[in-house]
């Protein structure tokens, strides 16, 4: 079970199983969090891993990785959208595997101030980073047009419109400030019977992918990966909703495709791409409940020339 202080790595081993880590190469873990994938990874004696994450939180840890693996692991506090910038400079081509582990973690998850979770109310926060817009400015300050827009497309959320009515006029009498009261506004709006998952659950998850501009940043963390990636290199993602999922399979089936660069070029830039991604296995799922909506999806590096993808190609304007 998880740990209440700790997060326990989805899918570590299929992960691992496609990395396939080798001495003496660099790998990225472009969502450090806890430091599990990276701890497996530099569990290979003499490999490299150089490590980001957005949430100055995760720099503790990265301070113990540092001084146990000493040269062998970098940390950075960066997002996605900075990773191109941040290899550049660092001079690194030709990099062996990337892992991306999306979403949030359970540190991040049980610490009620974040305000990621329902379950304890706590402050309508929501930034991984800890800068921006908070969940709270967006929900007491955005339009009702643009917060049903933002729970329908970023939640798939049928009911957007009414939600966005309900909140606007519980907002008039009082700021809304708790994700407790968030999520009774949200319940109010759906009729009182037994729901598979609780009815505010995609209207949270569209609002944390807004205030933390999660679909851009991936689309940002995919184009630069697959640029500074090695022949055979990996590109591992693990996702947890349909929406990221959707992103990540159409940037495999594009850059997959033999028409990737042009209709003469007839070769794709990243291959062995399943349309069926791995999923955890019932121990796994009955161990850890947050492992239950994960899939893996990757793909492995041709040859050495990309283009960036953008995000009308993937389906996301
Ligand atoms: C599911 S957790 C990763 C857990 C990690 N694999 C482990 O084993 O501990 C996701 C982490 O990715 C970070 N993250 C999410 N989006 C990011 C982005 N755009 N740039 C950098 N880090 C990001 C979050 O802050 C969080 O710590």
């Amino acid at each position: 079970m998880i740990e209440k202080t700790g997060h326990v790595p989805v899918l570590l081993n299929e992960v691992m199983n496609v990395l396939e880590p080798k001495s003496m190469k660099t790998y990225i873990d472009a969502t450090f969090g806890n430091g599990g994938y990276s701890r497996k990874i530099l569990e290979t004696l003499d490999c490299k891993v150089i490590a980001i994450d957005r949430d100055p939180l995760a720099i503790n840890q990265a301070k113990k990785f540092k001084d146990e693996y000493q040269e062998r692991f970098e940390f950075f506090n960066y997002k996605f959208s900075q990773l191109d910038n941040l290899l550049e400079s660092l001079g690194t081509k030709n990099i062996d595997g990337f892992v991306f582990d999306l979403g949030v973690s359970s540190m991040q998850i049980d610490n009620q101030d974040r305000g990621f979770s329902f379950q304890n109310d706590g402050k309508l926060d929501m930034r991984m980073s800890q800068d921006g817009s908070t969940a709270e400015e967006i929900i007491n300050e955005y339009s009702e047009t643009d917060l049903a827009d933002i729970i329908f497309q970023y939640g798939d959320e049928r009911k957007s419109r009414k939600i966005a009515k309900k909140i606007v006029s519980e907002r008039i009498n009082k700021r809304i400030t708790s994700t407790i009261e968030l999520a009774k506004i949200v319940s109010s709006c759906f009729a009182k019977k037994y729901y598979k998952s609780h009815p505010a659950t995609k209207t949270f998850q569209a609002i944390r992918i807004f205030v933390n501009k999660e679909i851009e940043e991936l689309i940002e963390g995919l184009n630069a990966a697959t640029k500074f990636l090695a022949e055979n290199g990996k590109l591992c993602i693990v996702t947890f909703h349909s929406i990221e999922d959707r992103i990540v399979k159409n940037f495999f089936k594009i850059t997959g495709s033999k028409n990737y660069i042009s209709n003469e070029n007839r070769e794709n830039l990243l291959f062995n791409f399943k349309n069926k991604p791995i999923k955890p296995s019932d121990q796994e799922i009955s161990d850890n409940r947050r492992s239950r909506s994960a899939k893996l999806r990757y793909g492995i590096r041709n040859f050495n020339n990309s283009k960036v993808i953008s995000s009308n190609e993937l389906g996301f304007i």
